[in-house]
């Protein structure tokens, strides 16, 4: 989409995310003023601070603020005193549903430097993206309960698969494909979801008929989490719903280094995304400069990806590599052997010194 002025929202969220999102903000405005490229901020305070302040999560005219500016940037949302469920769904999810940001992008590269816990893997093996479905499956909230709280009590939560829905996410994919090395994994359960996994199953033959020069192969969730263990360079690209997306992409994150290292995007392709870091707010370790920024980072790499800003995005990749290869000791919390703030600043640097 490359513009001349991004309009940009920042969402820093609870715990440590605003100080990551900090290191983030800085490496953006160094890659900008080489690039030339201009962007307003505009900071929105959401999260479990303000829950607590307001009882107020996603307000309706935020909501509508952010269906008109080019991407929004996420540090955490998650707070230790709020009900786990209640951010999560009236923050996080209802901005990815409300923004039909329907494909949830989690790339699993392991860069040099960096340790796997897999023995005898290198990041010639793991070099993955997983497309995971973001508005459907498990997620939608159908269901419901009946004689809530008797022993005779029933939970139903229904996965919702739609045709349209797996089908924009299954061309997603393939079209992803193109620019890597074309072989497409559909990762379900067909022998036990026999109707999601069904409706899946055939919209991928059909589809891959419009992609004949993809490779395509399926295989159930439990074999993938296995496999993404014992074999990681067998994947290239893996397509799935939003609940095994959700899983795998964890088993994804720590074959990649951790969450220290490991963002995503939230991507509506004709719409407004969002980029985030995809750990945690780790309320223990706010204020204290020691969680590491890196994923924020690369989220903020990812973002200008999206935004058509390629050489920016080209330039942060390499600089997070240099950081690795050559001062961080640890992608953990205080193993790192440099603060938060001295992590970003040493990004910037590189980023200034391969522009030389
Ligand atoms: C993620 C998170 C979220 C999800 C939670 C916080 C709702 O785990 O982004 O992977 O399940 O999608
Ligand atoms: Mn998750």
């Amino acid at each position: 989409m490359s513009k001349d002025l991004y309009n940009i929202a920042v969402i820093p969220g609870d715990g440590t995310g605003p100080e990551v999102i900090a290191e983030g903000l800085k490496v953006l405005m160094a890659v900008s003023e080489i690039n030339g490229f201009k962007y307003n901020i505009v900071e929105y305070d959401l999260g479990g601070e303000r829950y607590l302040r307001t009882g107020e999560t996603l307000p309706d005219s935020v909501l509508e603020e952010l269906k008109k500016i080019d991407a929004i940037y996420l540090g955490a949302i998650g707070h230790p005193d709020v009900k786990p469920g209640t951010l999560e769904v009236e923050i996080l999810l209802k901005i990815r549903f409300s923004l039909d940001q329907y494909i949830n992008l989690r790339p699993v590269k392991l860069y040099p430097g960096v340790q796997t816990p897999l023995k005898d893997k290198g990041p010639e093996d793991i070099d993955l993206v997983v497309v995971r479905e973001n508005t459907e499956g498990f997620y939608t909230g159908a269901g419901g309960f009946l004689k809530k709280g008797t022993q005779d009590e029933v939970a139903i939560q229904e996965s919702i698969n739609t045709r349209k829905g797996v089908e924009r996410c299954l061309r997603y994919a393939f079209d992803l494909c193109q620019n890597r090395a074309k072989k497409l994994t559909l990762c379900g359960k067909t022998n036990v979801l026999t109707y999601a996994f069904d409706l899946w199953d055939r919209a991928f033959k059909e589809v891959s008929t419009d992609y004949p020069d993809v490779t395509t192969d399926y295989a159930h969730v439990d074999a993938i989490s296995m496999w993404l263990i014992k074999n990681p360079e067998w994947f290239d690209v893996i397509v799935t719903d939003n609940m095994f997306g959700d899983i795998i992409t964890d088993v994804g994150a720590v074959i990649q280094g951790g969450l220290g290292i490991a963002a995503g995007g939230n991507i509506n392709p004709r719409g407004v995304s969002m980029f985030e870091p995809i750990g945690g707010s780790a309320p223990k370790y706010k204020g204290k400069d020691m969680i590491n920024p890196l994923a924020a980072i690369s989220a903020c790499q990812m973002m200008l990806q999206h935004l058509g800003e390629i050489a920016s995005a080209r330039l942060i990749e390499n600089a997070i590599i240099e950081v690795l290869t050559r001062d961080i000791k640890s992608l953990s919390a205080g193993e790192m052997g440099c603060g938060t703030r001295e992590v970003g600043d040493l990004v910037v640097k590189y980023i200034e010194k391969t522009q030389l």
